[in-house]
């Protein structure tokens, strides 16, 4: 066969096949549609569920007193626990230094701001720019006022003193009481002291207990308690019967002032908090009694309830407190008077402070 001929078949072939091709190739509208990019986002989205650690943010006043490096620890502990993160942030009593601290935890983007206020009035900016960026804000231990906070978590502050001067007037019945109050900064310092008045104020009417020096102590500092109970003495010529500090701290700075006019271990003091120093006051009796609120019971249900509500989570508690703005969701927590006999099934028992540095130096009892 002619090599012409040859070319022609094949060439005809060819049509033949190529015309075969185009038969196949669909017209545009046939053609599988490209995903646009939501599409495809939406499509992967739908397969693929992106597991991101939550991340909270947890912006504290100070780590000066001894139980907040607990609550640091305790919190952080427990929220790891639970797969998510914390980043920490501790401002030393400066309010403008806690503003910036948790502006840069916002921008770094946390999915929810615990938050430890140093001013109950001025963290209100906090939650503000936390709200503008759609976190939620716990309140946690002390309240933030007028602000829209999601969720308050603390102890009964209220109760804390009512349990310290049902201690006290069990001891001291009648005559003349000093009260030195916590920083006025602190919503905790104000229920407190209403706390303790809800017990008094009955003996006071009834004449058998006066109230002969009362003062807020300027940023919760012991040298500052120890001044005003140096100005209770001389304004009482030493006269004093009884004093209830706001915690274990101003007591220390108390029971210097009472040491320096041969008193300690003579006047009954009460404190707060369970602190080292304040257990091994009462174990020598300088201090009569100390508040126990278990750090470990209110970090584990402040992480619990801030990893449910980063998640998205609307938590329903039984009790709300008024912060001046809203009636905000609280979670009360209950404390225990601690004195010297029930150190041990309290403090000891949950391994809040071992008993030899309780007892160190001392006879144990
Ligand atoms: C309060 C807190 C107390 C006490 C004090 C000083 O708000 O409830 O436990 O330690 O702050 O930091």
């Amino acid at each position: 066969m002619e090599r012409k001929n040859c070319y022609f078949i094949s060439f005809i072939l060819l049509i033949v096949v190529w015309l075969a091709g185009c038969d196949s190739y669909a017209e545009p509208s046939e053609l599988p549609s490209v995903p646009s990019a939501a599409e495809q986002d939406h499509t992967l989205e739908e397969d693929v569920t992106v597991i991101r650690t939550l991340k909270i943010g947890l912006s504290m006043d100070t780590l000066v007193e001894e139980r907040w490096e607990k609550d640091r620890d305790m919190f952080k502990e427990a929220v790891e626990a639970l797969g998510a993160e914390v980043e920490v942030k501790a401002a030393n009593g400066n309010d403008a230094l806690q503003i910036a601290q948790a502006e840069t935890l916002i921008s770094q983007g946390v999915d929810l701001l615990v938050l430890v206020p140093h001013n109950a009035e001025a963290a209100a900016t906090i939650v503000g720019k936390a709200q503008m960026a759609g976190i939620p804000v716990i309140s946690y231990d002390r309240l933030v006022k007028n602000a829209n906070i999601d969720l308050y978590i603390s102890f009964d502050n209220e109760k804390v003193g009512e349990l310290q001067a049902e201690a006290i007037t069990a001891l001291v019945p009648e005559g003349k009481y000093v009260y030195i109050g916590g920083a006025s900064t602190d919503n905790n310092a104000h229920l407190l002291k209403e706390g303790v008045y809800n017990v008094l104020q009955p003996f006071i009417e009834r004449g058998d207990i006066t109230v002969v020096y009362d003062q807020w102590t300027e940023a919760w500092m012991p040298a500052n308690a120890k001044q005003n109970m140096q100005a209770a003495l001389i304004a009482n010529d030493n006269d004093i019967d009884a004093v209830i500090a706001a915690n274990d701290a101003t007591a220390g700075g108390v029971i210097e002032a009472l040491a320096e006019q041969g008193l300690a271990g003579k006047v009954p003091v009460a404190g707060q908090d369970a602190e080292l120093a304040g257990l091994q006051h009462i174990v020598n009796g300088e201090q009569a009694m100390t508040v126990y609120k278990s750090i470990k019971s209110l970090t584990e249900q402040a992480a619990e309830i801030a990893v449910r509500m980063a998640s998205g989570e609307v938590i329903e508690t039984d009790t709300t407190i008024n912060n001046g703005k809203k009636d905000v969701p609280t979670v009360f927590l209950t404390p225990v008077a601690v004195d010297k006999t029930n150190i041990e099934e309290t403090i000891i028992a949950d391994g809040f402070h071992r008993a030899e540095d309780i007892y160190h130096g001392l006879p144990n009892k």
